[in-house]
């Protein structure tokens, strides 16, 4: 390009940074492109070059000051004008009408209207513009001091170096005698979620401390002494406040003012006039905060009219007339009660958290998983810590870092098993591998299938639980035996595929309800080779107690009608194996139990044969019943059948019954004999 004279220069100077912070308007505030990317780069190019060849033209609102100066040795202090507030918080409804009532009271009205807008979770920074130029920024420090962080502030593009009349219309004489002396805004620096994780996993690779919250990265990034780390991470702003007063009359004037003199504020704000409006809007804005971009802990709801919200004055650091509505915290702690690890379908073991059971983000959570070993690891976590679980919305929960600080000492480390918990075969972790592996194949389907069974329809009758679940439950990590079912929660359910927020209640209350069955259902449900839903019932019957049955011998089995050889081994074995013993440990801790009184059984000793279809039960209905009554279900005919039930088309029972002379009934007298 050919050189230009000075006069030259200078114009085109004004050019570039007019043109320069028109397209970062439209970008950082407008959320718009109105150029092609690299386009703004490459005016800021030619800028700084014409500014090296004429310091004398460069101002402190042009785009090139905006990473520029040295690290500091330390911030300066700067005294607010008017204190930096904060907000006391409401976390129901409830509260929030509490507090409605007390400042109706204050100023002496029956009525309030407000305005509404997100509680962005960030940090609080005020700025200062003298003659429309940003001079000073500031944290908010204890209110009263804060410190000046300008140069960190001038990094951030969604923050004007001046002000300048936005609307079209607007007539620039008016505009700058407006803004003519001090005008201070005040608002939220803050971080996408993207961003924050992009941050966090780059303090990884550096090995440097990760950061929990995204207002800590960005106070954390505010508040450095190096302007080049603030400008290598894309801050960003909301400003929801000007303290200067330019004619407002409403904090909804507020906003719009705000706007009009280039800030970048929040689309998501609500006049309400009562709040009713404002809970509709608080229940809207929760359900979307999982898809906003930027995290958010609640709504701020103002008193609308700037008068009232002066009258209603300030108590300590808060005001009357502004309250944070918080929504559910989605990060909390809670204990580290034990790690264990399930065996996925291709025998991946991973291990998983089992905590004691909190809040966090609306539900109930105990259990999260942990990955791999090395993810254990290198997170410093150990058994008996401690730790911040993080949830948000419906995503699965987190473990995101022990409390080191509160360690006692007994906390122990996690150690990868040798063997497989649920087959007992090897587990192996091949080099350079994250994940370790049972090496025998069909460990994760028998173990499935043990608790399908045990929730099946003869057994713990668990309505919902069906095969597809069960597998995604032992793929989430959440079950890995049967008496985990009874440890699941709301919350452990909603981040699962098919999970709504219904159905995830639906299949926590028909386990509630199925915690205590009857005991041959119960029995049944143990899973114990050769012992069917008769077998069950016959066991039930003779012993009458579950203790009694554990301790009995494999002759005292024999003894009971209907149990053989086989069977009687089987069960005396079952009852020694370590982790079944431990299995009835685990459904005792959870309140799993069986109907202690026995009931009467007005069919016991009796047999009975069902044969062809009855019209008002499944068969598989109507043996239930007998067994309930404490009569036996038999599926063949003989001299010691008391009953066969004939029903629609009978097979060749009935004929068989006709020769051995035992009694026939139709469904009627078969109902009559159960009523
Ligand atoms: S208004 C009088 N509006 O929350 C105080 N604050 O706990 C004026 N915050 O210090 C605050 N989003 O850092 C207001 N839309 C919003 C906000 C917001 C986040 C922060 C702010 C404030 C703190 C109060």
């Amino acid at each position: 390009m050919a050189k230009l004279s000075k006069e030259e220069a200078k114009e085109r100077i004004g050019k570039l940074k007019a043109e320069i912070n028109k397209i970062r308007y439209h970008y950082h505030v407008l959320d718009e492109s109105i150029v092609p990317e690299g386009v703004k780069d490459s005016l800021q190019h030619e800028l700084q070059e014409l500014e090296q060849e004429y310091p004398e033209f460069i101002t402190p609102d042009s785009p090139t000051q905006r990473v520029g100066g040295k690290p500091l040795e330390k911030f300066e202090k700067v005294t607010h004008e008017t204190p930096m507030l904060s907000l006391n918080d409401a976390f129901s409804f409830e509260e929030l009408k509490a507090w409605e009532e007390r400042i109706k009271k204050v100023v002496g009205l029956s009525k309030l209207d407000y305005y509404a807008e997100l509680k962005i979770d960030g940090f609080a920074i005020a700025l200062v513009y003298e003659n429309g130029v940003f001079v000073e920024g500031s944290t908010r420090g204890d209110g009263r001091t804060g410190e000046n962080v300008t140069q960190n502030l001038k990094t951030i593009e969604s923050i004007p170096l001046n002000l300048k009349p936005i609307e079209q219309n607007t007539k620039e004489k008016e505009f700058y005698e407006r803004i003519k002396g001090r005008v201070e805004v005040r608002g939220e620096v803050y971080l996408s979620k993207k961003e924050f994780e992009r941050i966090n996993k780059e303090q990884e690779a550096k090995g440097l401390p990760t950061y929990a919250n995204p207002r800590n990265l960005a106070a954390g990034s505010i508040r450095q002494l190096d302007p080049r780390v603030a400008a290598g991470r894309k801050l960003d702003t909301y400003i929801y406040e000007l303290t200067t007063d330019l004619g407002q009359k409403t904090h909804e004037d507020e906003h719009k003012i705000i706007k009009s003199l280039g800030f970048k504020t929040s689309k998501d704000t609500k006049y309400c006039p009562n709040l009713q409006c404002i809970q509709e809007f608080y229940d809207f804005q929760g359900k979307r905060r999982e898809k906003l971009p930027f995290q958010i802990d609640g709504m701020v709801l103002i008193v609308n009219d700037e008068d009232l919200f002066k009258r209603l004055g300030v108590v300590g650091k808060t005001p009357r007339g502004a309250i944070a509505y918080k929504f559910p915290p989605e990060e909390v702690t809670t204990k580290l009660l034990d790690i264990r690890v399930n065996v996925g379908r291709t025998g991946a073991v991973t291990p998983y958290a089992v905590m004691e059971p909190v809040k966090v983000a609306g539900s109930t959570v105990s259990r999260a998983t942990l990955h791999n070993e090395d993810e254990i690891k290198r997170k410093d976590i150990k058994i008996g810590d401690t730790v911040i679980l993080r949830k948000a919305g419906d995503v699965i929960p987190e473990v995101v870092s022990p409390i080191k600080d509160l360690r006692t000492g007994k906390e122990k480390e996690f150690k990868m098993p040798k063997e497989c918990p649920i087959c007992g075969g090897p587990v192996v972790r091949p080099k350079g591998e994250a994940v370790a592996r049972c090496l025998s194949k069909d460990c994760f389907a028998i173990e499935k299938e043990r608790v399908i069974h045990f929730v099946s329809k003869d057994a713990f009758d668990i309505i919902g639980l069906g095969e597809k679940i069960v597998e995604q439950l032992f793929g989430a990590g959440l079950v890995t035996e049967p008496a985990d079912i009874f440890a699941l929660t709301e919350g452990d359910l909603k981040p699962l595929e098919r999970f709504a927020e219904k159905s995830a209640k639906n299949l926590i209350d028909s386990i509630q309800e199925k915690k205590t069955v009857t005991l041959p259902r119960f029995i049944y449900a143990l899973g114990i080779r050769h012992v069917g839903a008769q077998t069950a019932q016959d066991l039930a019957d003779h012993f009458g107690d579950l203790n009694k049955l554990e301790k009995a011998s494999v002759e005292e089995l024999q003894e009971v009608e209907g149990i053989g050889d086989v069977a009687a081994k089987s069960i005396y074995e079952w009852f020694r194996d370590k982790k079944n013993i431990n299995l009835l440990k685990k459904l005792k801790e959870h309140g799993v139990s069986y109907e202690k009184v026995r009931k009467t059984h007005e069919l016991d000793g009796k047999t009975f044969v069902i044969t062809g279809s009855l019209e008002s039960m499944t068969r598989e209905e109507a043996e239930e019943e007998i067994r309930k009554r404490g009569g036996k279900a038999s599926s063949s005919v003989s001299k010691t059948t008391d009953y066969v039930v004939v029903g629609e088309n009978p097979g060749s029972k009935l004929q068989k019954a006709e020769k051995l002379g035992v009694k026939t009934i139709d469904e009627k007298e078969f109902k009559k004999i159960l009523s």
